[in-house]
């Protein structure tokens, strides 16, 4: 299966190349690294292109994880990335990133907008969930912007790092109301 390249007139979305590797590393960040759980590691060069090498391959197989590089539209430079996992009983869950010169903007909220009509009309998921730490205010917003419902809290969810975090449970159907537009 080939990635789509998804666009709203501000970003687009595609499949990550090599060539891409370099600014992901430079994107990364402290946050970054403390919410996805590998602070105070830093990336290595190596690791960034073996990522990208297994996204490709997972589009290739029709994987169970499909990730995407988030670009600005105008100038193709990359801003980031979000990754959707197909789960049991057309269950799928997603996590996305923005580099912090890139944050701010409403691309997150773009690119989970972007993708939830991909994976529900593309893929026939019924439901899309997001995990997100009570305190990331970022992510919550970009959740609530991109039309998903919070559910409550899950306690001690996810290890992230060396601790068991709470997370909140947000949720989007195929059949609920498009999302406000900014
Ligand atoms: C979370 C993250 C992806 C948000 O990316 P972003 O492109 O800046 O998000 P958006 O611009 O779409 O913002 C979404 C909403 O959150 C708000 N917001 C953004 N940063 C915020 C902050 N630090 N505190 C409170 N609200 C914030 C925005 O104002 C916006 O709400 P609004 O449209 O009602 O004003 C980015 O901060 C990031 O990559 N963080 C590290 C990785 C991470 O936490 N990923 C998510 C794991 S669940």
């Amino acid at each position: 299966m080939n990635a789509p390249r998804l666009s709203d007139g501000v970003i687009s979305l595609d499949q990550h190349t090599l060539a891409d590797a370099d600014a992901h590393l430079a994107g990364e960040d402290d946050e970054q690294g403390r919410r996805f759980g590998w602070y105070p590691s830093r990336s290595s060069p190596e690791r960034v292109r073996k990522a990208i090498e297994k996204w490709q391959a997972d589009w290739a197989a029709a994987g169970l994880t499909r990730t995407l590089a988030i670009r600005d539209l105008g100038t193709g430079v990359l801003a980031g990335g979000c990754q959707v996992r197909l789960r049991a009983d057309q269950i799928a869950e997603m996590s996305y990133w923005v580099f912090p010169a890139h944050r701010g903007k409403g691309y997150a909220t773009r690119a989970i907008v972007l993708t939830s009509d991909w994976v529900f009309g593309e893929l026939g998921i019924e439901r899309l969930e997001l995990y997100v730490e009570p305190d990331n205010e970022a992510s919550r917003g970009a959740a609530r912007r991109a039309g998903f419902t919070e559910e409550g809290l899950l306690r001690a969810r996810e290890q992230i790092g060396d601790e068991r975090r709470d997370m909140v449970l947000y949720s989007r159907l195929p059949t609920d109301p498009p999302p406000m537009r900014s």
